[in-house]
């Protein structure tokens, strides 16, 4: 028997307000064909005034915790991928975990950026296996409209916001890769890539600052380091993309997406595309394209999912899941 991080529920939520390619037309030289054509995106999602990534990751908890018919106070843990938390700290993690109503366990944050959710989907899957936590929520929820400079047009049209959360739990499988839950993981990171895709406020500036990412740069790494990472998850267990059902890659850029399902030998109709609907919610685009997927009807259970993302750091990695 090995144990395995089973997904018991997923579930999303998405701020009210959605934004066209066209309204930014009106404020900087841009154009939908321009979007669309080099990101693939068509619309985005903005939090309302006053709506924090805290507010839109217990949404998403909610609908997960309602999807996998589980309360609050039956989970061990939170786990939240965020570069946008309310506050330095505390977390958004304890902060969801305290709008939740959820009394017991722990709580923490994980920082990575774009690949932040294949990060705290890793971390969850350590305290499952370890002991440490039976039943660990995963959200991956940001607002990335806080920190974007809106007259820099190369970054301003890509982001949006949103939540995505996951349910896994505890359960003994039969130690083969037919067995349901989280099969592999990958995590890698290289800091030398860090000034070309960051945030130029923080505790050292005393400013919330603006993103600012060198565009071409990230994009020459990201296929090539998306496919090699999906590519080791997979071998470790033996597998390769001739047996995966569904990519649920982070959604950036739409020909990135393709770059990399072709470079894996995956087609495009076994991906799980909702860039043109979101934009890049970097880490909260994972689960969020998991629970779209899932209502879709694309995902079913006993799918094999691989997941994969990169972002600042530069960090990226992947996680096969048998959903
Ligand atoms: O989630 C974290 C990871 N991030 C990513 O994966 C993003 C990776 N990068 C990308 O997705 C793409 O590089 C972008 C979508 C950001 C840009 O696409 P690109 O094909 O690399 O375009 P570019 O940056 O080379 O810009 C081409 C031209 C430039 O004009 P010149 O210098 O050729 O005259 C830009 O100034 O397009 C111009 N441009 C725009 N034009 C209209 C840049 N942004 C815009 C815009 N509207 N919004």
């Amino acid at each position: 028997m090995t144990l395995r991080a089973v997904v018991k529920g997923v579930g999303h939520y998405l701020p009210e307000r959605v934004v066209p390619n066209s309204e930014f037309e009106e404020t900087i030289d841009t154009s939908d064909e321009w979007i669309r054509s080099r990101s693939g995106i068509e619309r985005r999602h903005f939090a309302a005034d006053g709506q924090t990534t805290s507010d839109l990751g217990i949404r998403a908890a909610k609908a997960a915790l309602a999807d996998a018919g589980l309360e609050a106070d039956d989970l061990d843990a939170i786990v939240v991928a965020t570069s946008t938390a309310d506050f330095t700290f505390p977390s958004a993690a304890t902060m969801i975990q305290s709008g939740l109503g959820m009394t017991r366990g722990f709580a923490f944050d994980v920082q990575a950026v774009c690949a932040g959710f294949v990060f705290a989907l890793t971390n969850a899957n350590g305290l499952i296996l370890s002991g440490q936590a039976k039943r660990v929520l995963v959200i991956g929820a940001e607002t990335f409209s806080r920190i974007m400079d809106w007259e820099d047009r190369g970054t301003c049209v890509l982001f949006g916001d949103g939540a995505g959360a996951l349910i896994l739990e505890g359960e003994e499988g039969a130690g083969s890769t037919d067995d349901r839950g989280i099969l592999a993981t990958d995590l890698n990171s290289d800091g030398t890539y860090r000034d070309i895709l960051y945030v130029d406020g923080g505790v050292s500036t005393g400013t919330t600052g603006h993103l600012r990412m060198q565009g071409k740069e990230v994009f020459r790494h990201a296929i090539e380091k998306l496919a090699q990472t999906a590519h080791t998850s997979l071998e470790k267990i033996g597998l390769s993309g001739d047996d995966v059902d569904w990519i649920v890659p982070h959604q950036a850029n739409l020909r990135i997406i393709k770059g990399t399902a072709q470079k894996m030998g995956v087609p495009m109709d076994r991906v799980v595309v909702t860039v043109q609907d979101h934009g890049n919610t970097s880490a909260a685009s994972i689960p969020l394209a998991l629970s779209v997927g899932k209502e879709r009807g694309q995902i079913k259970q006993g799918d094999l999912v691989v997941t994969e993302a990169i972002g600042g750091g530069l960090a990226w990695g992947s996680v096969v899941i048998r959903w």
